[in-house]
């Protein structure tokens, strides 16, 4: 996603600065073009050189340059940008760049550019709470200008507050999804449910399985990141809902992963049923604890509604994904769920394999498509298997499918 884009950090005076040199390094791992402008302040704080080195590009500073050098490399770099950072953000460049001052390299290369602007305020929290720095971010937010919200805690001034440089991996997702916007999923629809499904025994008591949430979570991500509108429905897990979600609505049980599904499946340009939804519930859930004493060890069951196989019945312009973790039979058990659910295809885990299934970070699937193509998938990092998977969607989307 960020690979070969052009990002453009502007670091300011705060102590927060020196959380940009590592926050340079993760954008340049993300495999992106940086380019560092700092202010007079915040070279008193960090030096250019550090930067340079992070970035592998000269930093633009207002110091010691010819005037005819600097002119041209900042209205370059306004024109170069893919999306423009000012990280950290002080409540003296938010001010200027609420009023649009130009009085130095950052804030004219600020006005100058047609870039998506992002502002990563880092501040004691009684200047960030301050009715002008409110008045002014609002003002930023008002013409476009993205303010990401700042983290709590300890700040460096001694004070505890609003005011935190937010978390790196954060902001990175937060260029990612700035990013996505421009790309294949741009106004498509997806819902994607995930985790497992938890079925109550008795108000302490559950029957669930082992599923993470984590593929799911992945496909997710790089949905938002691809530039759809990404709605979560997720059971129990210990995740958190990728930034960007269009809407996240957690869910228990799979009837009440049922009605959210049947709620927005309508408009859907894709759905991916990722979640491991159990089978089965108890017949008459118990209001009281169940006491072993007097208990007659049988919980009698009742069969789930298959939300995929509803879905299939149903289905009309969607594109529809299923998941199957098998451990016997592995292509003929799916490929008559393919059939049998409507699918346009299957991603199955073979559970006996190491690497596969659950809890881990990687996967090995095979993916079983509608015309009988099979295809074997190596052992791979769940989120780079969401891009893979989110690839063949993008195949079977209407305006994609072959004559
Ligand atoms: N699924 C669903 N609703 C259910 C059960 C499963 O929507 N009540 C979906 C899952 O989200 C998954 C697919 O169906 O995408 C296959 O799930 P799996 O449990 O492997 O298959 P089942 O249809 O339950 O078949 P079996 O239990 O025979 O393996």
């Amino acid at each position: 996603m960020l690979k070969d884009k052009f990002v453009a950090v502007g670091v300011t005076g705060s102590i927060a600065a020196y959380k940009s040199i590592q926050l340079v390094r993760l954008l340049k791992k993300a495999g992106a073009r940086v380019q560092v402008i700092m202010t007079k302040s915040a070279c008193e704080f960090i030096k250019p050189l550090t930067f340079q080195v992070i970035s592998q590009n000269p930093v633009i500073t207002d110091m010691f340059e010819h005037p005819v050098s600097w002119e041209v490399a900042h209205v370059a770099l306004a024109d170069k940008a893919d999306v423009f950072l000012v990280a950290p953000a002080t409540a003296n460049i938010i001010a200027k760049m609420a009023a649009g001052i130009a009085d130095d390299m950052l804030t004219s290369t600020l006005l100058a550019t047609k870039a998506t602007i992002v502002t990563v305020p880092a501040m004691n929290v009684k200047m960030y709470e301050n009715a002008i720095t409110q008045r002014n971010i609002k003002c930023l937010r008002k013409n476009g200008i993205e303010v990401l919200e700042p983290g709590e805690g300890d700040l460096a001034c001694g004070y505890s507050g609003k005011g935190r440089f937010p978390e790196l991996d954060d902001i990175v997702a937060h260029i990612k999804i700035i990013l996505g916007k421009n790309s294949d999923f741009k106004y498509k629809k997806i819902l994607i449910t995930a985790g497992p499904t938890r079925e109550p025994i008795d108000p302490v008591r559950f029957i669930t399985n082992h599923s993470s949430g984590k593929m799911g979570y992945a496909l997710a991500e790089k949905a938002i990141q691809r530039g759809a509108n990404t709605i979560l429905i997720s059971g129990p897990t210990n995740l958190k809902p990728p930034l960007g979600l269009y809407k996240y609505i957690p869910i228990e049980t799979a009837e009440e992963m049922f009605k959210a599904v049947m709620e927005h499946y309508l408009d859907a340009d894709v759905i991916i049923k990722s979640a491991a939804v159990a089978d089965f519930s108890v017949k008459h859930q118990e209001t009281e604890k169940i006491k072993k004493q007097g208990f007659n060890m049988n919980i009698e069951l009742k069969k789930n509604p298959d939300i995929l196989q509803e879905l299939g019945n149903r289905k009309k312009q969607q594109v529809l994904i299923g998941f199957a973790a098998e451990t016997t039979r592995v292509v003929s058990n799916a490929q008559d769920k393919l059939k049998r659910k409507n699918l346009d295809f299957i991603v199955v885990n073979d559970l006996a394999q190491e690497g596969a299934g659950f809890a881990g970070d990687t996967n090995i699937v095979k993916i079983l498509h509608k015309d009988g193509w099979v295809e074997e998938l190596p052992k791979m990092l769940k989120v780079d298997l969401a891009n893979e998977i989110l690839d063949r969607v993008y195949s079977y989307l209407p305006q994609n499918r072959a004559l």
